[in-house]
């Protein structure tokens, strides 16, 4: 088996349990050689378009749009920094479907037929993304529960079950009513169409990390007794049916990726067997890949953070090695399970563990995150030969021991996770700005520096919302 024979090509550094495997950065890795970058310099065709390469920009949200939601001249400078940063395909940031449930202020939202000035942002935007032949695909996204209170305090969600988290930034959430979702449904259709009019190579379904439709999927957030809550099919129609919408409004010809997580990590969440049943009915709904994640605000796996309460790791494959990037023991599964093309994201940092994952385990694509946003021509770097990119998120926390990451208090570890997150959101304003990053900005400066700025975004909707 593919996946199997990972466990010789390294030599065995003891047992590591999934547990150890997701917090232990200290690998030994071996350096890229030139097979490894030629693997990993491999065109991958889908029936649907060919990408250049096996790196990928995972979506990052960017808050560069304005008032309306229309992409700027900031989104489109960044997009244009990446596309020439080498990765072969590049996933935008969440867009989305609701003006009422972003995921935050600055968030693109197509929730509507768009006007002209929406059309020719958009068409901006996927030229400066597309100029050096990379693929880009639009995420399509409704934030559902955590919306934040700043936005909405109280969000539409499958139920009304408050998300756990410490603080007041998210609000009592209302049950959606069938109306509701059927609108939902119908605004992804209208997003995806809209994407691919514009120049976009394919849309990608958020239905990952605890937004809306990872929150339909979870029986945690998803207490209905309807068609849309109970057993696992009911809980997926929501997902399902958005595919099914999405492939007769922008055709089935136009890529459709869905982001779905391996599991919530939270007891009684959303568990890495009902994903992989997921991914079986997505494989036959016609879906041309997968990207695996995992996580939720209130148990960010998908940054390989701590979160409120103690992972929960069942069903999990226990890794014969330790392996960087998370999900990369599940994806073998899952390759296993519903043999489609497959993208993992998450802690991807050295080319050889890169280049080993396509060889030996049959992931198509390798998705990168944190590193792009402190260096754009990161992708570029590893398919010239470079062994490794910068691990960052090992520096961003707040302080030591208990005001850390790991600190016993949950207060103080969700604000080092929203802090990092928040630090890595400021870098990707500077190079909108034409700025490069500044690695040198503190945690708390960069925490402060966006809750201002999204409060400033937030009036700004707000007053071109007002009734004149
Ligand atoms: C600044 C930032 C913004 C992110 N925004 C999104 C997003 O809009 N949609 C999404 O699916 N994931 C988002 N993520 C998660 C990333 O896509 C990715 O899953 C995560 O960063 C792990 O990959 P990495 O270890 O290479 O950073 C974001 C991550 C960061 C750091």
């Amino acid at each position: 088996m593919a996946c199997q024979s990972a466990k010789t090509a390294f030599a065995l550094i003891g047992f590591h349990g999934s547990e150890r495997s997701f917090l232990d950065k200290s690998l030994v890795t071996r350096p890229m050689s030139k097979q490894d970058a030629e693997i990993l310099k491999s065109a991958f065709a889908l029936p649907t378009e060919t990408l250049p390469n096996r790196l990928a920009k995972a979506a990052m949200t960017e808050g560069l749009a304005d008032a309306a939601g229309r992409p700027t001249e900031r989104l489109h400078r960044l997009y244009d920094a990446w596309g020439r940063g080498g990765a072969g395909l590049l996933i935008t940031g969440n867009v989305i479907v609701d003006r009422d449930h972003l995921e935050r202020p600055g968030n693109v939202v197509i929730d509507r037929e768009p006007d002209l000035a929406m059309r020719s942002g958009l068409r901006a935007w996927a030229k400066a993304a597309r100029a050096q032949g990379a693929g880009l695909w639009m995420q399509i996204s409704h934030a559902g529960r955590q919306t934040q209170r700043l936005v909405n305090p109280t969000p539409a969600a499958p139920s009304a079950a408050p998300l756990r988290l410490p603080g007041k930034n998210f609000g009592m959430p209302r049950a959606m009513t069938e109306d509701d979702i059927e609108a939902v449904i119908a605004r992804f259709a209208i997003a995806a169409k809209a994407a691919r009019e514009e120049g976009f190579s394919g849309v990608q379904i958020h239905a990952a990390h605890g937004y809306l439709i990872s929150q339909f999927l979870s029986p945690l957030a998803n207490w209905r007794t309807d068609a849309w809550g109970g057993s696992l099919e009911n809980r997926s129609r929501l997902l399902r049916e958005i595919v099914k919408a999405v492939r007769a409004s922008a055709g089935t010809d136009f890529t459709l990726a869905v982001k779905l997580n391996a599991a919530d990590f939270q007891r009684g969440g959303f568990g890495p067997e009902e994903s992989l049943q997921v991914m079986r009915w997505l494989a036959a709904d016609g879906v041309h890949l997968i990207e695996l994640s995992g996580g939720t605000y209130e148990q960010p796996r998908m940054a390989g953070m701590e979160g409120m309460t103690p992972p929960d790791l069942r069903g999990m494959p226990a890794s014969s090695r330790a392996r960087e990037a998370y999900f990369q023991d599940f994806a073998c599964e899952a390759l296993r399970a519903a043999p489609m093309p497959m993208m993992v994201t998450g802690g991807f940092r050295a080319s050889a563990e890169m280049a080993q994952a396509v060889r030996d385990d049959g992931v198509a694509l390798i998705g990168l995150g944190r590193p792009l946003c402190v260096d754009p021509l990161a992708p570029a770097k590893l398919l010239a030969g470079a062994d490794s990119l910068d691990r960052i998120e090992g520096r961003l926390r707040i302080g030591p021991g208990l005001l850390g990451p790991k600190s016993p208090f949950k207060m103080v570890r969700a604000l080092n996770g929203f802090g990092a997150l928040y630090w890595c959101y400021q870098q990707l304003r500077r190079m909108g700005e034409g700025q490069p990053p500044d690695r040198g900005l503190s945690v708390l400066a960069a925490l402060k520096a966006e809750q201002a700025a999204q409060e400033a975004a937030m009036a700004a909707i707000r007053a071109v919302r007002r009734p004149s």
